[in-house]
């Protein structure tokens, strides 16, 4: 099975094109921005593969508040994009969405819980799903969360890089949700047989400070970590309170989420 994997640059495109090795092409953003349609049919006629993931999106949380036109044009349009260039040719999607599509309301989330995300990126990774699955039927959308791996800008590699500069960090101690390690999302992506959506997420909820004292464990690294709450961390974009992934979906089709703490030894060994 040939794999093209768009967003290749970013930390699950190089997870997935690690697993796949030859069987895999990768397009970064410079060499396939999804939002242009005409570039998306090209590169699909070009390398005529048998299944597309696409990994590209925009991912700044924070960002997407000011920049609300950037968000949807990536998360949204692109992924129409590359939904109806994959229907027109008969390939199979693959196609992620998060955790931020919930609002945090409920402990954790079936895939047909009712959506009502609380931010630009949350509202624009929904109208990608739904986008991708009105004009490809047969796709699969995956939501993750909290996705990390051992190099990307993620939460482990920001720990680390705070703990060399401050002697206490103050971390969020309040907000709930599954840590997922990017390559064990690859293997799951690769491996779900299903279409409509799928949760995938690593075993186990915590919280960002439950997830820090395990990274500062693992790395053997002594930092002093103050819990704090959401209310003392104002961000420009609101978070759910629990975006806890029920993963129960995925395992009964056999694709068993691995602990999220293997994950982080593996990335810090
Ligand atoms: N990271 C998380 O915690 C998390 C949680 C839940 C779900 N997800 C979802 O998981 C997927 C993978 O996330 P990730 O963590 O691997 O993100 P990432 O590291 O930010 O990678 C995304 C890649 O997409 C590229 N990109 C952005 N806009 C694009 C466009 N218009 N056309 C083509 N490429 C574009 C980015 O390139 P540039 O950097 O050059 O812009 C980047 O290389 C995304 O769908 C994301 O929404 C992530």
């Amino acid at each position: 099975v040939k794999t093209l994997v768009t967003g290749a640059g970013g930390q699950l495109g190089r997870a997935l094109l690690r697993r796949l090795g030859g069987a895999g092409v990768g397009l970064p953003h410079a060499e396939l921005p999804i939002e242009d349609a005409a570039a998306v049919a090209r590169a699909l006629d070009a390398h005529r593969p048998d299944r597309v993931v696409n990994a590209a999106a925009y991912t700044q949380v924070d960002r997407a508040e000011s920049e609300p036109g950037i968000a949807f044009a990536a998360n949204r349009d692109g992924a129409a994009h590359v939904a109806r260039a994959c229907a027109a040719r008969g390939i199979r999607l693959v196609h992620l969405s998060t955790d931020y599509v919930f609002d945090g309301t409920r402990p954790s989330w079936r895939e047909d819980d009712p959506t009502g995300p609380l931010n630009v990126y949350g509202r624009s990774k929904l109208a990608g799903e739904q986008a991708v699955l009105d004009a490809h039927p047969g796709a699969l959308v995956v939501r993750t969360s909290w996705l990390f791996s051992r190099d990307g800008a993620n939460f482990v590699t920001t720990m680390l890089r705070l703990a060399r500069q401050r002697p206490v960090l103050r971390v969020v101690a309040d907000q709930r949700g599954c840590p997922t390690h990017a390559d064990d999302l690859a293997r799951a992506l690769l491996a779900l047989e299903a279409t409509g959506v799928v949760h995938f997420a690593g075993d186990g909820p915590t919280t960002w400070h439950g997830f820090a004292t395990a990274i500062f464990a693992a790395a053997r690294l002594e930092v002093t970590i103050e819990p704090i709450a959401t209310s003392d961390y104002p961000t420009p974009a609101r978070r759910p309170m629990s975006s806890v992934l029920d993963t129960s979906r995925a395992r009964a089709l056999g694709v068993v989420p691995a602990p999220w703490l293997d994950g982080l030894r593996a990335c810090l060994t």
